[in-house]
């Protein structure tokens, strides 16, 4: 996949500008705050229909305007596609790829993958699970059409369970049918993270090997409900919840909470068995994350054919040197776009564009 170029009117910090994009590596460089990391997002928004970082759609429009526009030209299973996103701050936002309105996000499931990594994964393996989660879901709902649904599904199950929950006297009956439409969801959901797991392990526990000199074996495991998941276990999962959720459900009904499911699971890292958020450095940490990235691209492209498009938000200059050259060599067949503020570190690149962005303005553009 590779994105052509991208039009902002009235996005973010950007007023009217067209970029132009090096079918290799884009270095994206400046001072803070001048709108680099808006262009990674503008990208982003075509792969899902969401930002990566706004909660509400409305917050991209330029201060003080009434609507944003992205217009994107991109190349994906051979073709060329147009794309337009309309945000506005009263209106319905709109979405339309190849002159065909895309009526929900779902619709855009394939048009566009990306893998973003900037700063914010960095904590992945430290902090709690939610961030963990929100990751492989957007991964996923990149690949399985019909995995966004189910997951906005199974979240509208969990909320009326969990009003259920606080309501003075809980109706049994309806939450054990709540529950059943509870467990299908969560079974799917459980089993395609599960299988997804397992495909990024293969593929990460080669890259880890590679990047430690063969000293370290990487394993993932998907943790539902405290347990971890086995092959042998994976098509029974709606017995297993149905089982567990007799002894929850006291606990269910303490904390007036819905316990039970896939919204409160997790996935362990261990180097050589041990588990890496516990006992790894913060360096062993990083480079796992940098790691699953790696495999996520890998992934994609076993899976449809083509390489993702990379956004490398601010990365680089948190990665050493060896690290860094892995990074470019490994992912030379792909357009990657980076950002930074010092674009020295870059010099040795053969080909690609370096672009320097002031105040939303591209003020120079140098192609090798
Ligand atoms: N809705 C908006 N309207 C106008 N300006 C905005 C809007 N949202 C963000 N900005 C501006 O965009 C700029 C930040 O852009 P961005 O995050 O792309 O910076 P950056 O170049 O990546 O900086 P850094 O190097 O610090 O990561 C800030 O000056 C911010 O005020
Ligand atoms: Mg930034």
């Amino acid at each position: 996949m590779i994105v052509n170029d991208i039009s902002f009117k009235n996005f973010r910090n950007y007023e009217n500008e067209k970029i132009e994009f090096n079918r290799k590596v884009n270095v994206i460089y400046g001072n803070n705050a001048q709108g680099k990391t808006n262009i990674l997002e503008g990208i982003y928004l075509f792969s899902l229909g969401k930002s990566n970082r706004a909660s509400k759609d409305h917050e991209m429009i330029k201060f003080g305007e009434s609507s944003a526009e992205i217009n994107m030209n991109f190349i994906s299973k051979e073709n060329e596609n147009f794309g337009e996103i309309i945000i506005d701050k009263v209106k319905r936002k709109k979405i339309v790829i190849n002159d065909i309105p895309v009526k929900k996000n779902s619709e855009l499931v394939g048009k566009l993958n990306v893998v973003f990594f900037g700063p914010e994964y960095l904590s992945l393996i430290r902090e709690g699970p939610k961030k963990r989660r929100k990751n492989i879901d957007i991964m996923i709902s990149q690949l399985k059409v019909g995995y966004l649904n189910a997951i906005s599904e199974y979240r509208k199950i969990t909320e009326q369970k969990s009003r259920l929950l606080k309501e003075e006297k809980v109706d049994e009956l309806l939450l054990s049918v709540l529950n059943e439409k509870l467990f299908e969801f969560a079974a799917y959901i459980i089993k395609v993270r599960y299988e997804y797991i397992k495909k990024i392990e293969k593929i990460a526990q080669k890259v880890q090997l590679d990047i430690s000199g063969g000293k370290e074996e990487l394993t993932l495991d998907y943790i539902s409900c405290g347990e971890k998941i086995e092959q042998s276990s994976v098509y029974n999962i709606r017995d297993i919840l149905r089982e567990k959720s007799k002894d929850i459900f006291k606990r269910e009904m303490k904390y007036r909470e819905c316990i039970l499911g896939p919204h409160r699971d997790d996935i362990e890292f261990r180097i050589n068995g041990s588990d890496l958020k516990l006992f790894g450095s913060q360096g062993q940490q990083k480079t796992a994350i940098l790691v699953q990235k790696i495999a996520e691209v890998e992934l994609f492209r076993g899976e449809i054919g083509e390489y993702p498009i990379l956004l490398l938000d601010d990365i680089m200059s948190e990665l050493d040197n060896l690290r860094q050259d892995y990074v470019l060599n490994k992912l030379e067949n792909m357009q990657i776009f980076i950002t930074c503020t010092d674009k020295e570190r870059f010099k040795s690149l053969s080909r690609g564009n370096f672009i320097k962005i002031e105040k939303g303005s591209v003020l120079e553009c140098t192609c090798i």
